[in-house]
């Protein structure tokens, strides 16, 4: 029998193996249709736990839970067949110790199918990444703006700027990719110091208000798409105004709701139809 395993998915050795080339491309996705539609074009699809702010309205990513990200990553999965699908271990599933890590990747792993598990935090967690990777566990590190540990960083801005923080980024980087990280994502860092920690590891660095810097970026696929409205960063590019596009089609069932111009014939079940004599 053959234990071989056949899949035509972008595997994290790949993604490893791109430091340096071609930029990597990664989106996050949240549901299976919208991974259906990025799947052929970028490397990586990221279910982040920024869902908890895109898709059920919360202010911050403190109250997305294990099993929010379990049934989001399934869905991301049945979507894609190509790209590498990387999972966001959510806030207190991970902190604890590296054992609690292990238990909660593990189930998010066995449950989806995913890749990787993603995880924020930089030399203090470098123990845990240890831990993940050498027990089959590939892990994304996230240092630079960590949106979980946005009240302890005083809010979302830009890290980096100060000496000592651009230090402390450079060492967090260079502890999480000793500890086994295939990549790092490193967000809203300046660009020298993005920079820096890209020329300095060894494995890739994916951006997101990081600069061209780094060896790929990534989006939140709503902000690109005109989407999300409540609040677009600096470092977001709009690809579209689908919001605009959503209020008009809104606007005009509603209009022709009330004014009885739909449902015609064609969209009945039952009432005649005209036929072409
Ligand atoms: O949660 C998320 O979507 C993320 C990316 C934006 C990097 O962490």
């Amino acid at each position: 029998m053959s234990t071989e395993i056949k899949s035509k998915r972008i595997t994290v050795r790949d993604i490893r193996q791109l430091k340096g080339g071609q930029p990597i491309v990664v989106l996050t996705a949240y549901t299976a249709p919208i991974a259906r539609l990025l799947d052929p074009h970028v490397d990586m699809l990221l279910v982040g736990d920024s869902l908890g702010m895109v898709l059920y309205g919360m202010e911050t990513t403190l109250g997305v839970s294990l099993d929010m990200m379990i049934a989001h990553g399934q869905a991301v999965m049945r979507g894609s067949e190509r790209a590498c699908v990387i999972i966001d271990l959510p806030f207190g599933s991970y902190q604890e110790s590296p054992q609690q890590a292990f238990r909660n990747a593990a189930r998010v792993m066995a449950e989806t199918g995913a890749a990787g598990v993603k995880l924020e935090g930089g030399s203090e967690m470098a123990e845990t990444i240890e831990f993940l990777t050498t027990r089959g566990i590939p892990v994304l590190a996230h240092i630079g703006l960590t949106p979980q540990s946005v009240h302890a960083l005083g809010g979302f801005r830009a890290q980096g700027r100060l000496d000592e923080e651009a230090a402390a980024i450079r060492s967090d980087a260079r502890a999480v990719a000793e500890a086994g990280a295939f990549a790092v994502v490193v967000e809203g860092t300046v660009e020298p110091v993005a920079r820096a920690v890209s020329q300095e590891l060894a494995v890739p660095t994916i951006g997101i208000g990081a600069s061209p810097a780094c060896d790929g970026q990534v989006l939140v696929v709503d902000d690109i798409l005109g989407l999300f409205g409540t609040f677009t960063p600096r470092f977001v590019k709009r690809y579209a105004d689908l919001a605009d596009q959503v209020e008009a089609a809104a606007r005009a069932y509603a209009d022709e709701v009330r004014a009885r111009a739909f449902p015609t014939a064609e969209h009945c079940f039952g009432a005649p139809k005209r036929h072409p004599q």
